[in-house]
């Protein structure tokens, strides 16, 4: 960061949250937080809360939260720097002349210095695609898919031309230093040793960030070259698992659904035709990490995959990690079309708006997946089949929910109800749950162990921010290497450190965080909610839970690293074993 960490602080300190956010939603103070309808997200009843002790804001419909830095950041779209001058303006501080430290400045300046490069990238590829009689034929590989010239400028179309030095000779020209080049992903060294870039005779895709920074490239082949669409490398700001194509713009669609496809061409049909909340993963399969972050926007997401085999393998393995994040998910059908891009070619908006109303219940999908390897003439396979049938729907914990899939799937199938209940109790006596790739919620398995102690983390943070006066009772038991979870460790020791020093503000703890991706997941933290109990002692009762809960799993954590030979893990084996049993053997007041 670019200003002191002084400078940044008065400068929050001087902006009341409530006040700031109050020119942008309409809040009213019920108990101790103001509430207002999300702005980050559709809604009709107020669930965006924001406390004024804390100088904090959360929504408890999507899981934004943050400082008020974070909040201009998001809703204005401001870079950091633009925020704090914004704020300084209207609280009337005078910014000193920036100062950095020499290891932020390099590193601020090498993150600025990559993006800058994909951007003049961006910049050369559309001025080739344009200008230069090369990009015929790219301008005219891009008609023929019927893009208009308004969505190729949206989606900052380009192209490069047939020779892959005049990108890298643009870039020297601009003053990038060939390892910049490199480490920008825009070009390697070539076994002669000169520096050559990958991206020819292509069709340029940027990639962009939520902010609209271009961080890379998917390059599409003009003609049957292999590979047929090209990436950038992963990078310093290119991070693969945690962006999605097309998000910069699906993220203010304001529908209350998102679209995911598989290709670039996918997304930006679905865009021109009207549907503005389609994205797609980039190149690689979808992650955990892409589904949390299409959480923070949505509660359903429609899987519009490609509809032959490998989209249908993608599309169940989708399903998987969509209900893992606890998003509903559901299936466009897209038949007897390819991919939604051809889709919308042949039948349109409306038609396509037609299958987003009938997409179907993921699990309904995937039962109905998994006939297809069952030859239904055979009694013994369909035996098979309904076995199957029933292990999954011991997967629903909730017995409502269960019998309902149960009654839907029995007829559609035309098995006897009473024949699949009993075939799902047996199931669900024997601790037989659906096949273990694909947990889902409810179900002990190793994830649920380990989201324990994630939550068990979580809450503890949550605890100190809202009782500051338990810090000194639980440091004696508590450090921060207690926190198994990398990034909760990093709150923890900036909270410790900062309870120590006597100046603890969770708004403050928040912007010691570079990323904004990690502001947020950090905000995240101290907004955990409490268990919902009013008396003292069954409070104290579940602050003392936590902290053994924690305590706990970092004694497992440091078993196993013991486990595995690691010499220091003995003495925190032994430490560990001692503070759980004093734990157990005190009493933690809240007073
Ligand atoms: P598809 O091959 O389905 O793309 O790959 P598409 O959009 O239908 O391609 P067009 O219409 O022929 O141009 C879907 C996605 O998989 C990734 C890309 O992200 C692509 O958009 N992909 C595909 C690659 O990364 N590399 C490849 O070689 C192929
Ligand atoms: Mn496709």
């Amino acid at each position: 960061m670019y200003y002191s960490d002084e400078i940044v602080e008065e400068v929050r300190a001087k902006n009341d949250i409530v006040a700031v956010i109050s020119g942008y939603v309409n809040l009213k103070k019920k108990g101790s937080n103001h509430w207002g309808c999300c702005p980050f997200h559709n809604e009709k009843t107020p669930s965006f809360a924001v406390s004024e002790n804390k100088q904090m804001y959360h929504c408890f419909g999507c899981g934004e939260s943050g400082n008020v830095y974070t909040f201009l950041m998001k809703y204005e779209n401001f870079s950091f720097p633009e925020a704090i001058r914004a704020l300084a303006d209207r609280a009337g501080v005078q910014l000193p002349e920036i100062e950095y430290t020499e290891e932020q400045k390099k590193r601020a300046n090498r993150r600025q210095r990559l993006l800058d490069a994909n951007k003049d990238a961006a910049t050369f590829f559309y001025y080739q695609l344009r200008k230069n009689p090369h990009g015929e034929v790219g301008l005219a590989y891009l008609r023929k898919r019927e893009l208009t010239d308004e969505t190729m400028k949206k989606f900052g179309l380009g192209f490069a031309g047939k020779n892959g030095g005049e990108l890298v000779a643009y870039l020297r020209k601009k003053g990038y230093r060939d390892e910049e080049i490199r480490d920008a992903g825009l070009a390697s060294f070539t076994e002669r040793g000169g520096l050559s870039s990958q991206f020819w005779n292509r069709v340029m895709y940027p990639i962009q960030d939520i902010n609209h920074r271009v961080i890379g490239f998917g390059g599409r082949v003009m003609g049957d070259g292999e590979p047929k669409y090209l990436n950038s490398p992963e990078t310093d700001v290119f991070d693969k698992r945690r962006n999605l194509y097309g998000l910069n713009y699906a993220r203010t669609a304001r529908t209350n659904n998102m679209i995911l496809c598989e290709g670039y061409m996918d997304v930006i049909s679905m865009h021109q035709a009207g549907f503005g909340q389609a994205v797609a993963s980039l190149g690689t399969a979808f992650t955990p990490e892409q589904a949390h972050l299409l959480h923070r926007y949505t509660e359903q997401v429609l899987l519009a995959y490609d509809s032959d085999g490998a989209g249908v393998k993608a599309a169940l393995r989708a399903i998987g990690i969509l209900q893992e994040e606890g998003i509903t998910a559901k299936v466009i059908n897209m038949r007897p079309h390819k991919d939604p891009d051809e889709f919308m070619k042949a039948l349109g908006h409306e038609a396509f708006q037609e299958r987003i109303d009938q997409a179907e219940n993921s699990f309904f999908y995937e039962i109905r997946m998994l006939e297809g390897q069952f030859s239904m003439q055979d009694p013994e396979e369909r035996t098979k089949f309904h076995r199957e049938i029933a292990r999954r729907l011991c997967s629903f914990s909730e017995e409502v929910e269960r019998d309902n899939y149960l009654q839907a799937i029995a007829a559609k199938y035309s098995i006897g109800v009473e024949n699949l209940r009993k075939l799902v109790v047996s199931y669900a006596a024997a601790g037989v749950a659906r096949p273990a790739e694909r947990p889902r919620s409810g179900i002990q398995s190793k994830t649920n162990v380990h989201d324990g102690a994630k939550r068990a983390q979580k809450l503890l943070i949550t605890w100190i921010a809202d009782y500051p006066q338990i810090y000194p009772k639980i440091k004696p038991y508590v450090s921060p290497e207690d926190f198994t979870e990398e990034l909760y460790r990093q709150v923890a020791e900036r909270v410790f450190r900062a309870m120590d020093n006597g100046q603890f503000s969770p708004a403050e703890i928040i912007n010691t965080f570079e990323d904004e991706e990690k502001q947020k997941e950090a905000a995240e933290i101290f907004y955990e909610e409490l268990p919902p109990v009013e008396k003292i002692s069954e409070k104290e009762q579940a602050l003392h839970d936590v902290i053994y809960a924690v305590k706990k799993n970092s004694l497992e954590h440091f078993k196993r690293m013991q486990a595995e030979r690691n010499i220091e893990a003995v003495s925190k084996v032994i430490a560990g074993k001692k503070a759980l049993l004093e734990l157990s053997k005190v009493h933690i007041s809240l007073e």
